[in-house]
């Protein structure tokens, strides 16, 4: 059993998420009637769904250009249901997740004379996950949709869980719903055209899981030497469960789930000024080095040791570029930090850890203590 505690005063006790060997073996998890199955998505039940539950839906596919090249030609001629599907290709980038993208798609879908019965299928990294899902979530009120993550990022984070959403302007993710996906194929076959800067940006979202939640998940992926060959399926079925079993417990984020944004607070900061700045960095970048200021904020709070924190930071420096921040730009990342949705009545709110494998939430931080954060990771 683990301990996980909303402050001082107030300690709540939940089941421990380590998963059962068990557990790491299944081929699909099911929570809140979403399903994510994993494994071939030729050899899944995705067939069937689309020739018998769907069988009488017109089928539209949301993708990105990038994904449409590389991966587009393979879906559609694996699966004869969807030789007649819609597509909506959008360009690739955290740049094209927002609203406007979203109401030209609605008017798409409105020319396709889509209606409450049929299907979405979500096929790209987190920003069409997390947009195409938004789509589909308030289009006539809430069409199915199904994901299929291309990214090791949106395979392990972005495409479970039910947050769907878009960016305003710098603000990342500030409007959205929860809203889960009937189904969630992860086929890791889909990363081996990923590029490297790609799959460590996912891998700091495998990272979180294991800091947060497991510390075995954090030594298995810390121990990774070459990502491209070495991240493979139970270590993806591993974080997707992680996350899954946080989820299962606080869907809308009342308490337990926030630790999941461990990270968050300080990368989204970075993260949105960076994008402001015309020098956007990948989504897991942010998240590496907000882990890293997070951490340095726990250690600062005796929440963990600086042993622990130089083992965070050892795999941080070695593995992710630094990134260009100058001092005289904190104060513009303090602003975002600030408008982030986490926050109460104007103070800010962190996830930290207080361990390996464990982490506590609603922590008052002050700004000095964030400054402080900053300079540590520059
Ligand atoms: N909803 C959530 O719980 C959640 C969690 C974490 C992150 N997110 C969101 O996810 C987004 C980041 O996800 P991402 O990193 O997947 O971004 P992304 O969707 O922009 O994909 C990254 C890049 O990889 C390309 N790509 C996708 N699949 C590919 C493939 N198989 N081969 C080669 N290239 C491919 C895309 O075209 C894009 O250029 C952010 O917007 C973030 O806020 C959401």
């Amino acid at each position: 059993m683990l301990i996980f505690c909303a402050n001082e005063t107030d300690i709540f006790q939940f089941q421990s998420v380590e998963l059962t060997t068990f557990e790491y073996m299944l081929d699909a998890l099911t929570y809140n009637n979403s399903t994510i199955h994993f494994g071939s998505l030729k050899d899944s039940i995705f067939e069937d769904l689309l020739e018998n539950q769907y069988a009488s839906s017109k089928k539209i596919i949301i993708t990105d250009e990038t994904v449409s090249a590389l991966w587009m030609e393979d879906l559609v001629t694996s699966f004869k249901a969807l030789s007649t599907a819609e597509i909506i290709q959008i360009p690739a980038g955290e740049e094209y997740k927002t609203i406007d993208v979203c109401a030209q798609i609605w008017e798409a879908l409105s020319d396709y004379e889509i209606g409450r019965k049929d299907l979405i299928i979500n096929f790209g990294g987190g920003v069409i996950t997390d947009l195409g899902g938004f789509v589909a979530s308030l289009f006539k009120r809430g069409l199915d949709f199904i994901n299929i993550p291309t990214t090791l990022l949106s395979q392990v984070d972005a495409s479970v869980g039910g947050k769907t959403g878009v960016d305003l302007g710098p603000f990342k993710n500030q409007i959205g719903v929860f809203s889960d996906a009937q189904h969630v194929f992860i086929d890791h076959k889909f990363l081996s055209t990923l590029d490297d800067g790609q799959l460590l940006s996912g891998y700091a979202e495998m990272v979180k899981h294991g800091l947060i939640q497991s510390e075995a998940h954090w030594k298995n992926v810390c121990a990774l030497k070459n990502l491209k060959e070495e991240i493979n399926l139970e270590l993806i079925r591993a974080s997707v469960g992680i996350k899954q079993k946080v989820v299962e417990q606080d869907h809308k984020e009342d308490g337990l789930r926030k630790v999941l944004n461990f990270g968050h607070t300080i990368g989204h900061g970075i993260e949105g000024f960076m994008l402001s700045k015309g020098t956007p960095i990948l989504h897991g970048y942010g998240v590496a080095w907000g882990m890293l200021a997070e951490a340095q904020i726990s250690c600062t709070k005796g929440l963990i040791t600086e042993e622990v924190l130089n083992e965070i930071k050892n795999l941080v420096v070695s593995r992710y570029p630094k990134i260009e921040l100058d001092a005289s730009e904190f104060k513009e990342i303090m602003k975002l930090m600030y408008n982030d949705k986490k926050n109460l009545e104007n103070r800010i709110q962190f996830s930290l850890i207080n361990g390996l494998g464990s982490a506590v939430w609603d922590q008052e931080v002050t700004d000095k203590e964030i400054l402080e954060a900053l300079k540590f990771i520059l």
